[in-house]
């Protein structure tokens, strides 16, 4: 919302070489100045900075940017409060860009639904100290080793049993309750004209924003029952592919964060802070998105993946290992923590204690070896096609790697594993076509949670079906018709010519029992942006679809490289009208078999049409 000609502005006036002097030591060398980069380990500088040209540049890293990109990234700042600090060094104060009427009204909404979402915390907090039936949820707590400190400091609450504890305490006046609604909070039945309370019965975790400011609830049920965990729906305030819980905490309780721990539940975050492991997040119930990784790397430069040992958790592994690559540019790095079969990081660290723990931490397995080491596994390396195989596949994900130290260090051990020189091994990238001939390890697609949660009291309890989203896909899957499998052909082939699919026609593909598998390598395309043909197969190596879907990689197709949006699109459009005049057919069907006397005028008027 900064108008442009207030930065530039900010940025004419202030002088980065001032700036940057003030945090990394500069040597004036000719024209610029020169230090030792601070967002990569070196020993001779490489970084760089131009007064005239108020830039800096980073020859190792490529690190570059104008001050504001330097705040951003060395002090942590966002957008906003670095051009805030660098305006208020010059004496300018940051104007509001004149608002529209409507984007007034949402950032009203948003205010409101923050104070009420607040107030929620409240008042769930002070159910657990003193509500008739808070017994059960305190014992509940107890029973899982928790302590009053944690709960306090992780503002855990109660949401007593009834259907409407909420909407009496904070929806007295229709704003009030509309505001507890867009929140979240408060489910509304339209047809039936009834409002009910989203979470009963359940300990809340209150989520928070790096302002502290609470978002969202998760909300576990005490003791067995279904489904588990309840999350806030997406709301104007609350996204969840980009929230992480605990962060804000993490960054309370660390004056300065190094690392910190990716782990997968609300509980594993706050037992592993009871016991003084203050720098694990949570992901919502989905995989880690690209999204939590930027926010992750703003604040640290090392993150540790905490998974299950197990298959599924190996597998969530490899997709955040994948996922983690275009970020790790020199100086960050990834790690991976595997807890043994059945445990998670609440039952490990409550068995095992702070410093065994902290040394599993410490022990971590860093990516290029987990990456060798998962790639390696069902290749032969001492074999020709092996060492082949492998730099197929290892090539354009090490391609994804920002240039710098790291991304030759990672070239450097596949040539020693291959005996392959880089140049060798660039030219294997350059040939995606050529696709893996052995399957190298499995990699199922992740499947993202969303959809799953606030399930309504009405409906029969989903039981979360897949809720790891790595859990293996269903087996008994229908073949692909022929139309589906020309379209999945194509996408093997130039995985993009999907992107300007409507959601309608994605929808209607979804629903297409011949089209599973491609509607699910559409999402997967589109959630993770997939641009490389070799990539979007490693995603399926292992997995039942693997075979079958090399097999349509390699088919022969003969049209030309510019050719193929255009037949995709067909071929597409194609499957929807098929699937269109097959809902027609079933529904005429339908019609035909009831006595044409019983029918109502509807279907009466509807058989006529479908009948013409
Ligand atoms: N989750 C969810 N909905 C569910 C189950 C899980 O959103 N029905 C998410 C929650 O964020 C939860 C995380 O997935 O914290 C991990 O789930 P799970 O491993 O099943 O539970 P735990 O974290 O071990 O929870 P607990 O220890 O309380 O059983
Ligand atoms: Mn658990």
């Amino acid at each position: 919302m900064i108008p442009p000609e207030f930065i530039d502005d900010v940025l004419s006036r202030t002088d980065i070489v001032e700036i940057i002097d003030a945090r990394v030591k500069l040597k004036k060398t000719g024209q610029n100045y020169s230090g030792l980069c601070p967002f990569h380990t070196e020993k001779t500088p490489s970084f760089s900075v131009n007064g005239d040209k108020q830039f800096y540049y980073c020859f190792g890293c490529q690190a570059s940017g104008s001050a504001i990109k330097f705040l951003m990234e060395f002090d942590r700042m966002d957008f906003i409060t670095a051009v805030e600090a660098l305006a208020g060094r010059v004496g300018l104060d940051v104007p509001k860009e004149q608002q529209s009427p409507e984007a007034v009204v949402q950032q009203q909404k948003r205010k409101s639904i923050y104070e009420v979402l607040e107030q929620a915390a409240t008042f769930f907090k002070q159910q657990l100290k003193d509500h008739e039936s808070r017994d059960q949820a305190v014992t509940y707590l107890k029973a899982r080793g928790m302590s009053g400190e944690v709960a306090r400091d992780y503002g855990l609450g109660f949401a007593p049993p009834g259907w409407d504890n909420l909407l009496k305490q904070l929806g007295k006046t229709n704003h009030e309750r509309q505001m507890l609604i867009d929140g979240g909070m408060v489910i509304e039945k339209a047809e039936e004209n009834k409002t009910y309370d989203r979470f009963r019965e359940r300990i809340m975790f209150p989520i928070r924003d790096l302002r502290g400011r609470v978002i969202a609830f998760g909300g576990r049920i005490i003791g067995d029952g279904k489904p588990k965990y309840l999350n806030s729906p997406e709301t104007p305030v609350f996204h969840k592919s980009r929230e992480l819980y605990g962060l804000f905490e993490a960054r309370q309780h660390n004056k300065k964060l190094e690392q910190l721990l990716v782990v997968e539940g609300y509980m594993d975050v706050v037992a592993l802070a009871q016991h003084g492991v203050n720098f694990a997040v949570a992901t919502l119930g989905t995989a880690t998105t690209n999204e939590h990784l930027e926010r992750l790397f703003r604040m640290v430069s090392r993150v540790v993946f905490c998974f299950d040992g197990d298959t599924a958790g190996q597998n969530a592994a490899w997709k955040a290992l994948q996922i983690s690559l275009p970020h790790l540019r020199d100086g960050r790095s990834a790690r991976f923590l595997f807890v043994p079969d059945g445990e998670d990081p609440d039952s490990l660290i409550r068995a095992e204690g702070y410093e065994k723990f902290a040394q599993r931490i410490q022990d971590a397995q860093h990516l290029p070896d987990f990456f060798f080491e998962k790639l390696s596994i069902d290749v032969d390396i001492n074999s020709l096609d092996g060492k082949a195989a492998l730099s197929q596949v290892a090539m354009p994900m090490i391609n994804q790697i920002p240039k710098g130290v790291f991304k030759e260090l990672m070239m450097g051990e596949l040539s020693n594993i291959t005996n392959l020189t880089a140049a060798k091994l660039q030219s294997f990238s350059k040939i995606e076509e050529v696709l893996p001939s052995r399957i190298v390890r499995a990699v199922a697609p992740a499947v993202d949670m969303d959809g799953y949660d606030g399930i309504d009291p009405g409906e029969p309890d989903d039981d979360f079906p897949n809720f790891h989203g790595y859990e293996d896909l269903p087996v008994d899957r229908i073949p692909l018709s022929a139309l589906a499998q020309k379209a999945l052909q194509i996408l093997l082939i130039q995985p993009e010519v999907c992107v300007h699919l409507t959601s309608d026609t994605l929808a209607q593909i979804k629903e297409d029992r011949g089209s599973t598998l491609l509607a699910e390598v559409l999402w997967l395309i589109m959630e993770d942006d997939i641009r490389s043909p070799v990539l979007l197969l490693a995603r399926y190596q292992g997995s039942e679809d693997f075979e079958p879907m090399r097999q349509l990689a390699e088919k022969e197709q003969l049209l030309a490289p510019e050719d193929l949006e255009d037949e995709f699109l067909g071929t597409i459009k194609k499957l929807t009208e098929s699937r269109q005049k097959e809902t027609k057919a079933t529904l005429r069907a339908r019609l035909l078999s009831k006595p044409f006397s019983q029918l109502s005028q509807e279907e009466k008027d509807q058989l006529r049409t479908l009948s013409r």
